[in-house]
């Protein structure tokens, strides 16, 4: 028999329901039920067609909305919860809102303060990330006149900075043109490389498959896949989700890189 493989466990949806409530008075069951575990150092992709819940799961996660049952834990932190009182990252999709700094270089500067208000070389730890996230030569550009792009890995820089390992991308490919998904991948896949744990959320799924470990689907605020991403195949469709062509070289060719 085979010997099971280690599984720690870095985020655990545990029967997660949310309602709203419309101006009528009628009850939207936005998430339902929703359990899973994300593996530490996975790899996942949360997929789902507009309006399946996905963003809101992830807000539900970063303790910005309260579930009406259920809960999401981090087996694998003890008291490292650090000052801003958050356990996860998140990458937003509409990135203006989420940088503070005047430049790239302060921007992750301020996360690095908000981590460790007494770290030695925050300045040299802040230009090595800016450079990890591909922004060498633009800490000192306006944050604001930064691409889309650009604006996103800035932003996933900055949640390293403020040393988080578990990172949730909210639909970090749109707007993005083939260079920027490109560049998006190669850090995703160099986080993956470095042992963080990342859920992106996506419907593109050819941008990105290749790479995942893990997949899950929500459809109505109801998961209706939870496993290897191969397994999915033939029945995205259904749940509203483009089925990416798998060609000879199969599946881990469906990644722009
Ligand atoms: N604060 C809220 N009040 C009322 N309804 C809400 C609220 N937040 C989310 N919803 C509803 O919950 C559902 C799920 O929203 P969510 O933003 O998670 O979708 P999503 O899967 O991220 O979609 P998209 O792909 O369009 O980003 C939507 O129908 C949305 O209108
Ligand atoms: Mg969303």
């Amino acid at each position: 028999m085979m010997e099971e493989e280690a599984f720690d466990v870095a985020v655990s949806f545990c029967h997660v329901s949310k309602s709203f409530k419309g101006f009528g008075g009628q009850v939207f069951h936005a998430l339902n039920d929703v359990s899973f575990d994300v593996g530490k150092g996975e790899f996942c992709i949360l997929a789902g067609r507009n309006g399946s819940g996905k963003s809101l799961l992830m807000s539900i996660a970063g303790g910005l909305v309260r579930p009406d049952s259920g809960n999401v834990a981090f087996p694998c932190e003890n008291d490292s919860r650090n000052a801003t009182g958050k356990s996860i990252g998140m990458v937003f999709q509409n990135v203006r809102e989420s940088i503070l700094g005047d430049t790239a270089l302060d921007d992750v500067l301020l996360s690095l303060g908000i981590r460790d208000r007494k770290m030695r070389n925050p300045k040299e730890i802040a230009m090595s990330l800016l450079e990890d996230a591909g922004l060498k030569g633009k800490e000192n550009r306006p944050s604001h006149a930064l691409s889309s792009g650009e604006g996103r890995r800035l932003l996933a820089a900055s949640v390293l900075a403020l040393g988080r390992d578990v990172i949730f991308f909210d639909e970090p490919y749109s707007n993005l043109d083939y260079p920027g998904v490109r560049e998006m991948n190669r850090m995703i896949a160099r986080l993956k490389d470095e042992g963080r744990t990342i859920v992106l959320i996506t419907h593109e799924l050819e941008k990105c498959l290749g790479l995942a470990d893990k997949l899950f689907v929500l459809d109505n605020g109801v998961l209706v896949y939870s496993g290897n991403p191969e397994g999915a195949l033939g029945s995205l469709n259904k749940w509203g989700i483009r089925e990416p062509e798998v060609a000879a070289k199969g599946i881990k060719s469906l990644v722009w890189l």
